[in-house]
């Protein structure tokens, strides 16, 4: 009799998202009347650039052509778009081989399909972290049961990022095989400093464990002593695999791309230079056609000089939204974190209030939907976060409906 993957029962709740979208929707039925300001999902409002709409329209006219047509591409991503990602790094002093790169359907496929080369072993999480690193473990297998009174899953190391240590953890006292670290952080908007950074590659290199680096923010970062890319630390080829995104930078959300940079130099278990690459690669090219060879068009435009600069505009207005957003929490004397150089800003719920409550009484006073901490681990709660993506005028309305209707 086949049994089913019965790992998912030991899931908590649904995901996070569709379960605020079920509250949400559940609150309008209620309040036909009401407008709804959401803040909650990052997800991108604002239309795609002149530069990478012209990619698009490439990759469709050469389709329209039997001289241009292309159906299934490498596995691996469009040549020419391996090629700008390389050059793309190559600009802040990183030097990568196009071999080094996979171009995906985005960063939350390969964020969650990542621990598939690896075998068991201890995960850890910063804590709150992007849910999808800890469900996909969970999923796997690699888990034990959650457990509610610490709403931890066993055998999952939490590195708690909290206020007091500047939402960026300290290394592993013990040892653990698999790192998610993610910078610019969703949820918390810190960004890890290079000498944390050395922290964890140092750590990865002498406990032989591999650092998987979220950067799909990046390009939110405008302090430039900070990282965007963990390679900029030394040795970190040798431990660390990082996974981009176009959906934030370039408002790809909808289009779907993204990339994960495994190195040659990369070793796992005494193995051979390469072996962890040629195992994504056997993953990517079992599991996986491509992205869709539209998608890649529009990725490269995107990566050209006159994309990024448009796409640059972009990121400073959704980077304004978050000025006006953190301002808007200080101002009525919530402490708010993040939203510097970063699109969400984290900001501590009144009263020590948990956070689904938090979230209901912001729904219910104000209209305005956001994210509950306790979503992205249990040192999220007392959290909550907002995000920065939206058009300016409801994001205007969504603060002032916060100041004015807000009962703290
Ligand atoms: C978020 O709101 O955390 C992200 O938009 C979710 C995602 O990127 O999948």
């Amino acid at each position: 009799m086949v049994k089913i993957n019965n790992n998912y029962d030991k899931l908590g709740a649904g995901y996070l998202f569709p379960e605020i979208a079920r509250r949400t929707k559940l609150f309008l039925a209620n309040n036909p009347q009401a407008k709804v300001m959401r803040l909650g999902i990052g997800n991108t409002t604002e239309a795609l650039t002149p530069t990478i709409i012209d990619g698009l329209k490439t990759g469709v006219a050469n389709l329209s052509d039997i001289k241009t047509y292309s159906g299934y591409g490498d596995e691996q991503g469009n040549t020419r778009l391996r090629e700008a990602l390389a050059n793309h790094f190559s600009k802040k002093g990183i030097q990568l081989q196009t071999n080094e790169i996979f171009v995906s359907d985005g960063a939350k496929s390969d964020s969650a399909n990542i621990q598939s080369i690896f075998g068991f072993g201890v995960v850890a999480v910063q804590d709150p972290s992007y849910p999808v690193y800890v469900d996909t473990n969970v999923i796997a297998g690699r888990t034990e049961e959650y457990d509610e009174s610490s709403g931890q899953y066993k055998n999952i190391l939490y590195m708690p990022c909290v206020a007091e240590n500047g939402f960026f953890p300290e290394v592993p006292k013990g040892k653990v095989d698999l790192i998610y670290l993610c910078s610019p952080n969703n949820p918390t908007g810190a960004v890890a400093t290079k000498e944390q950074l050395k922290g964890f590659v140092d750590y990865a290199i002498e406990n032989k464990a591999v650092l998987i680096f979220d950067s799909a923010y990046a390009s939110f970062v405008s302090d430039s002593n900070l990282p965007t890319s963990i390679y900029e630390i030394p040795r970190a080829k040798e431990c660390a695999i990082e996974i981009g995104s176009f959906s934030k930078s370039a408002g790809f959300t909808g289009v779907r791309l993204g990339y994960t940079i495994v190195p040659m130099d990369l070793v796992v278990e005494d193995t051979v230079a390469g072996k962890v690459n040629s195992l994504w690669n056997r993953r990517q090219t079992t599991f996986f056609n491509g992205a869709s060879n539209i998608a890649q068009m529009g990725g490269i435009a995107a990566l050209s000089e006159e994309g990024l600069k448009e796409s640059q505009e972009i990121i400073d207005y959704y980077m304004e939204n978050a000025r006006i957003i953190k301002k808007c929490i200080e101002s009525i004397g919530l402490k708010a974190y993040g939203g510097v150089n970063a699109p969400y800003i984290w900001l501590a719920t009144p009263n020590n209030m948990s956070s689904w409550d938090f979230f209901d009484k912001l729904l219910n006073e104000t209209h305005v939907v956001g994210t509950p901490g306790i979503g992205f681990g249990p040192n999220g709660e007392g959290y909550f976060r907002l995000s920065a993506f939206g058009h300016r005028d409801d994001i205007k309305q969504a603060v002032e409906s916060i100041v004015n209707n807000l009962k703290i």
